[in-house]
């Protein structure tokens, strides 16, 4: 039988991104090109500086994509596109390339949500055993989402204000460190133990994440230093705030992972490259045997296309097909 080759784009944030994947676990090719150094120093992205990047990039990484595969147009089986959520501006660019292609090729055009494709970048690394419960967690989510088979996904818990990836980056700027702050803390949290006491949100009777009281509880903390004319160590805040952040992450999937009765648990996200939770959520699986944990590499977790073309092959084949009036939705639901 022929093999079933996916373009995968991706362009709902601040990564222009395209990947060639192979039968759906595959990864045959992967281009990224990342914005980060032009929006550092505004300390966030800004939507109107990645759109014009998304056009400047968009077609350099689609050949790139294609010629590190070794293929053409002519060869994909389907094109798959993040259709949301998003900025809006960035999506349409990633959208309005792959209905291009797919018009001018004759392919057929797939929408996936950002967070399938989150979730699907760990079957690049193994396969899906159901029921399968993932920890999604990223700049602009946080999401416990249990899927009974390929293609269905339950939300059963998410985050009622900031995105753990935002409350990281939020104390990141705080701390004046660089954009993204995640990857500082972390480093930073390593170099310090968490002597302060900060609060966690449980929410209990939920699988419901909070992180702003959080966020502002450290910049009080750090106000109120300021005031009494004392210095809080920068290392003992990060430890203090990620030992917080990773206290309520795991437990809750821990305890979601065990109400559900599932088979495996999968991280996705930017955040999954957090050492800290990283290391936490393998502690905390050990003594379950029974339950696979997946913890993909770290150029799998950032926003990448491959993940995006993971998930699109998987629709195209339950049969999924979109048509060129595809939009661009920010506040797509998964
Ligand atoms: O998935 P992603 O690349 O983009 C979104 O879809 O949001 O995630 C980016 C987020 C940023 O907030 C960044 O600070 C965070 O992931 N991040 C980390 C780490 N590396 C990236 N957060 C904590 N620890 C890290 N090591
Ligand atoms: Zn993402």
């Amino acid at each position: 039988e022929k093999d079933q080759l996916i373009l995968g784009i991706e362009t709902s944030c601040d990564e222009t991104a395209a990947a060639v994947i192979k039968n759906g676990t595959e990864i045959l090719s992967n281009a990224v090109a990342s914005q980060i150094e032009s929006h550092k120093r505004f300390g966030g992205v800004v939507p109107e500086i990645a759109s014009r990047h998304h056009v400047e990039q968009m077609t350099i990484v689609l050949e790139e994509a294609l010629t590190q595969a070794g293929i053409t147009y002519e060869d994909i089986d389907a094109i798959a596109v993040t259709e949301g959520p998003g900025l809006v501006g960035a999506l349409l660019i990633g959208v309005n390339a792959a209905k291009a292609i797919a018009f001018a090729h004759n392919i057929p055009l797939v929408g996936v949500h950002h967070i399938a494709g989150h979730i699907y970048a760990n079957r690049l690394v193994t396969e899906l055993k159901f029921p399968s419960l993932s920890l999604v967690v990223s700049g602009g989510h946080t999401e416990l989402v249990l899927m009974e088979a390929h293609g269905e996904f339950t939300v059963i818990g998410e985050t009622r204000d900031d995105a753990a990836g935002e409350a990281y980056d939020k104390v990141a700027r705080t701390l004046n460190l660089p954009y993204p702050g995640g990857p500082h803390i972390d480093r930073l949290a390593h170099e310090g133990t968490p002597g302060l006491n900060l609060p966690r949100a449980w929410l209990e009777g939920t699988y419901d994440f909070s992180f702003s009281g959080l966020k502002s509880a450290v910049i009080n903390t750090l106000h109120n230093a300021e005031q009494r004319g004392e210095k809080i160590e920068p290392a003992v805040l990060a430890a203090s705030f990620q030992e917080s952040v990773i206290d309520v992450l795991v437990t809750k999937t821990l305890r979601a992972a065990k109400a559900y009765h599932v088979r495996q648990v999968m991280l996705a996200g930017g955040v999954a490259a957090n050492k800290g939770l990283r290391a936490a959520l393998s502690g905390a699986f050990e003594e379950f045997t029974d339950v696979e944990l997946v913890i993909p590499p770290l150029y799998l977790c950032t926003d990448n296309a491959a993940m995006i073309g993971a998930a699109g092959s998987m629709l195209f084949q339950k049969g999924k097909r979109s048509s060129l009036a595809l939009n661009g939705n920010p506040g797509l639901d998964i």
